[in-house]
C-alpha cells in the first residue's frame, strides 16, 4: 500500500496505518520516500498512453509518499482495497479512507495493489529485498 503525496501533505499517514492495524493487517515494511519519475512509470504502467497519465505521474512524484507493505490472511490486498474504498472519492463510502478524507480522483490519498499478481509486481518494485 502507498499512502500517496496528499496523504503525508494533510497529515494523514497515522491515520491510515492505525485503519490497516485496527483491522489486524500488520505492516512488514514502510518507508517515507520520494517516489522518482522512473520508479512511477514502472509502478503505473497499465496506464500509460491514458489521458490521465502525465497528471498522475506529476502527482504521485510530487512530494514524498510512505510507501508500505502489508501482511495478513489470504487476500490480503482485496482488504486493503476494502479500506480504501473506490477509486472516486466522490462516490466512496463513508468508512472508508477516500470516502472520509478525500473529495477528487487526482487526490485519493492510497494505492493499493489490485491483486496477487500486482502485489508481488509491486513489492519487487518498491521492496526488491522482500521479493
Ligand atoms: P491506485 O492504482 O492509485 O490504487 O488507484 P485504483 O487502482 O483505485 O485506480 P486505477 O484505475 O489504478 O487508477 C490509478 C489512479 O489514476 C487516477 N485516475 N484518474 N481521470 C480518470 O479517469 C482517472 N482514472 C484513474 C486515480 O488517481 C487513480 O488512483
Ligand atoms: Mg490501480
Amino acid at each position: 500500500m502507498i499512502a500517496k503525496p496528499d496523504a503525508v501533505e494533510r497529515r494523514l499517514v497515522g491515520e491510515i496505518v492505525r485503519r490497516l492495524e485496527q483491522k489486524g493487517l500488520v505492516l512488514v515494511a514502510g518507508e517515507l520516500r520520494t517516489i522518482d519519475a522512473k520508479t512511477a512509470a514502472a509502478h503505473y504502467a497499465e496506464h500509460e498512453g491514458k489521458a490521465f497519465y502525465g497528471d498522475l505521474i506529476s502527482f504521485i512524484t510530487r512530494s514524498p509518499s510512505f510507501v508500505m507493505v502489508v501482511e495478513g490472511p489470504e487476500d490480503t490486498w482485496r482488504i486493503v482495497r476494502t479500506l480504501m474504498g473506490p477509486t472516486d472519492p466522490a462516490g466512496a463510502p463513508p468508512g472508508t479512507i477516500r470516502g472520509d478524507f478525500g473529495t477528487v480522483m487526482t487526490e485519493n490519498l492510497v494505492h493499493g495493489s489490485d491483486g496477487p499478481d500486482s502485489a508481488a509486481r509491486e513489492i519487487g518494485i518498491f521492496f526488491p529485498a522482500l521479493s
